[in-house]
C-alpha cells in the first residue's frame, strides 16, 4: 500500500509539474499533494484533492484534475492502478490482484514480526509508567496508566525503538509511615502469611486505619511526622518495620503486574533518589538560575513561561517533589541515556512536568527538550456500581477479580466450558483483554467511565470481540487443517474478487502504517480502532462467504490465505495492546 501511495504521489507531483512548465509556471507544489479515502471504495482506493494547485495553476481544480489524469493515462502502466478525475479530485484504483498478491504472503511470511516498521530505528526511548506509592495497592487509574504504558512501550519497540521502561517507585514518605504508625499500634504481629491478606492490601488496610485513628487521635499526624523524621534519621527498628512493609506491598503489587501483563527493565525507588536533587539546585543557585529567599528557601522564577514561581528547597533544606524528580531524570540518563524520555502521569501532574522540563533546560541539560508527559485523565465506574471500600477508589485488583466472574459466567451461559478447557484461565484472559481494550481505546487525555459489563461484551467495541473473532478464525483454519485444505500451495490472488476481500486485503496492507501512526502520536488507541474495523469487516465477510466450502481449490486456498492473514493481523495488533490472545473462547 506504502509503496503504491509513494509511486502515484511521484507520478502526480510529475504530472502536476508538467501542467506547470506548459503554462511557463515554476513548478513548486509537492508538499501540497495528500491522500485521502474516497467516500465510496467503487469511486476508487486512493483520492488526491487538486484544490491546493488551482492559485498556482490559475485554473480550477477540476480542470486540474481531468489534465493530470489525462496525462496519468499514457504514464501509469498496468502495474500501477488506474487514475480517473471525479471532479476536482483524481481518484486512484490500485490493481487489487497486485496488492493482494504481494500484501498476503507477506503478512504470512513475516508472521509474528508483520508490522514492525523502521519509524524509531536506532533511537532509544525511556518510557516510565505505573509510579505507585507503597501505602496502599494499584487502583483503577494505575490500571489505566499501566495499560496505556505497557502498549506506548510495545508499539515503540515495533517501530523500532529501542525501548526501556521504568517505574518509579514511591517508598518514602508520610503516607508509609502513616501505615506504619498504624500497624505498630494496631497490627500484633500480623503478616500477610498470617492473615492470608495479599501485602499490598494489608498494609493499605493500615492506611486506612490510621485515617479513622487520626480523627479521634490528635496527635497522630505529629508521631507519623516523627516515624519520617526517625527513617530519615536511620534507626534501625523504624528501617527494619519499613522495609518489611514496603515488602509486603512490593509483592503484592508484582502480582497485579504478572496477572495484567505489565513488565518493567528497571525500577527505580524514592528512596534512593530522594535527595539527589540537590546538588543540582546548588548548581543551578551559582549559575543563577534560581535564586534564594531571605529565609534560606530556593525559588525559581518561572515568568519566562508564563507561570508564577516554584519552590525547590524548602528554608529547612529538604527537598520537594519536583527537586526528587531533577535528580531521578538525570540519574537515569546517566544510567542509561535516552534520545527521548516518555512520562505516563495522570494530567493533573501537567504542571509538575511544564516546570520539571523547563528547570532542566535552566540547569543546561541539552536532552530537557526530548521529554515528554503522556497526560491522561481520569477514569470512573459508572455510579453506584463497585466502590472499595475506602468509598473512593477501585482497587484494582477486586476489579479485575470481578471482570473475571463476569466472565466466566458468560462462557457457563454459552456453555463454552469444553470448549476453552481452562474456564478460570480462559475468563482471566477475556478479562484483561475487555479492560485493556475499553481503556485504550479511548484517547488518553480524555477523562472515561469504565464500564465492566460493556467492556466484556462480545459483539461491541471490545477487547472480548476482537479475542472472540481471533478463536472464530482460529478454528477455521483448524477446521481446514483437519479437511487437509492446501495452505501454500500456489495462490492465485485474481480469485479474490469480492469487495469484501478487496476491502480486507487493504485493511491488512495498512497494519505497519497503523502501528507507525500510533507510535508516531503516542496512541495506541489508533491501534484499537483500526483492529476494530479489521474484525467488522472480517465478521461480515465471514457471514457472507464461504471459505473453506468455498466450491473451487483455487478459491479455497485464496481466502483461506486472506483469512490467515487477518488472523495473524489480529495477533500481533492485540499483542501490541498487551491483550491475550485466545485460540478458543
Ligand atoms: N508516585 C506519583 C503519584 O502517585 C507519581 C510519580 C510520577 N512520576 C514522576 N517521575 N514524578 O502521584
Amino acid at each position: 500500500m506504502d509503496q503504491y501511495q509513494a509511486q502515484w504521489s511521484e507520478m502526480i507531483a510529475a504530472a502536476i509539474d508538467a501542467e506547470a512548465g506548459e503554462r511557463g509556471i515554476d513548478p513548486a507544489a509537492r508538499a501540497d499533494l495528500a491522500f485521502e479515502t474516497p467516500p465510496s471504495a467503487d469511486l476508487g482506493d486512493l483520492a488526491v484533492p487538486m484544490f491546493p494547485f488551482a492559485k498556482l495553476l490559475r485554473t480550477s481544480p477540476a480542470a486540474i484534475a481531468s489534465a493530470v489524469a489525462a496525462r496519468l493515462a499514457s504514464t501509469a502502466g498496468a502495474s500501477d492502478g488506474t487514475a480517473v478525475a471525479a471532479g476536482p479530485y483524481v481518484n486512484i484504483r490500485l490493481p487489487r490482484a497486485d496488492v493482494a498478491a504481494s500484501a498476503v504472503p507477506r503478512v504470512l511470511a513475516e508472521g509474528d514480526v508483520y508490522g514492525r516498521n523502521a519509524l524509531y530505528d536506532g533511537t532509544r526511548i525511556t518510557i516510565e509508567f505505573s509510579s505507585p506509592n507503597t501505602n496502599k495497592p494499584l487502583h483503577l487509574g494505575h490500571l489505566r496508566n499501566d495499560a496505556l504504558g505497557e502498549s506506548l512501550s510495545r508499539v515503540l519497540a515495533a517501530c523500532g525503538a529501542t525501548v526501556r521502561s521504568v517505574n518509579l517507585v514511591n517508598d518514602r514518605g508520610i503516607h508509609i509511615c502513616k501505615s506504619m504508625l498504624a500497624y505498630q499500634e494496631f497490627g500484633a504481629g500480623e503478616t500477610p502469611e498470617s492473615s492470608g491478606v495479599k501485602g499490598d492490601r494489608l498494609v493499605g488496610d493500615y492506611y486506612v486505619k490510621f485515617n479513622e485513628w487520626a480523627k479521634q487521635t490528635p496527635d497522630a499526624e505529629a508521631r507519623a511526622r516523627q516515624l519520617l523524621v526517625a527513617w530519615e534519621a536511620g534507626d534501625p527498628d523504624v528501617v527494619a518495620l519499613w522495609k518489611k512493609m514496603n515488602d509486603w506491598v512490593l509483592a503484592g503489587i508484582s502480582q497485579t503486574y504478572e496477572a495484567t501483563g505489565i513488565h518493567f527493565d528497571a525500577v527505580y525507588f524514592e528512596s534512593e533518589t530522594y535527595s539527589s536533587g540537590k546538588d543540582e539546585i546548588a548548581r543551578g543557585i551559582e549559575a543563577g538560575v534560581f535564586y534564594r529567599e531571605d529565609d534560606g528557601s530556593v525559588w525559581v522564577d518561572l515568568e519566562p513561561i508564563g507561570l508564577d514561581r516554584k519552590i525547590l528547597l524548602r528554608a529547612d533544606g529538604t527537598s520537594v517533589y519536583l527537586t526528587q524528580d531533577i535528580g531521578t531524570v538525570i540519574a537515569r540518563y546517566n544510567d542509561s541515556p535516552f534520545d527521548r524520555m516518555i512520562y505516563v502521569v495522570g494530567s493533573e501532574q501537567i504542571y509538575h512536568f511544564r516546570v520539571l522540563f523547563y528547570v532542566l533546560e535552566l540547569l543546561g541539560y541539552e536532552w530537557a527538550g526530548n521529554l515528554f508527559h503522556l497526560a491522561y485523565g481520569m477514569v470512573n465506574l459508572p455510579e453506584g456500581k463497585m466502590k472499595s471500600r475506602e468509598g473512593t477508589v477501585v482497587d484494582a485488583d477486586d476489579l479485575i477479580a470481578e471482570l473475571t466472574e463476569l466472565a466466566a459466567a458468560e462462557i457457563r451461559a454459552k456453555e463454552r466450558e469444553s470448549a476453552v478447557e481452562n474456564v478460570d484461565e480462559t475468563a482471566h484472559k477475556i478479562a484483561i483483554g475487555a479492560l485493556h481494550y475499553y481503556l485504550l481505546q479511548v484517547g488518553a487525555n480524555k477523562d472515561m467511565i469504565f464500564n465492566p459489563r460493556e467492556s466484556l461484551s462480545f459483539t461491541g467495541n471490545t477487547g472480548p470481540y476482537l479475542q472472540y473473532m481471533c478463536a472464530r478464525v482460529n478454528s477455521m483454519i483448524r477446521k481446514a487443517a483437519d479437511r487437509r485444505i492446501e495452505l501454500d500451495s500456489h495462490i492465485d490472488f485474481n480469485v479474490l474478487d469480492m469487495a469484501e476481500e478487496w476491502e480486507l486485503v487493504k485493511l491488512v496492507a495498512r497494519y505497519p502504517a497503523t502501528v507507525e501512526a500510533a507510535g508516531r502520536d503516542y496512541a495506541p488507541g489508533l491501534l484499537a480502532g483500526y483492529l476494530y474495523d479489521v474484525a467488522k469487516a472480517f465478521s461480515q465477510y465471514y457471514h457472507d462467504v464461504p471459505i473453506i466450502t468455498a466450491p473451487s481449490t483455487s478459491v479455497r486456498t485464496a481466502r483461506l490465505a486472506l483469512s490467515r492473514a487477518v488472523l495473524q493481523v489480529l495477533r500481533n495488533g492485540l499483542d501490541l495492546l498487551n491483550i491475550p490472545y485466545l485460540d478458543a473462547m
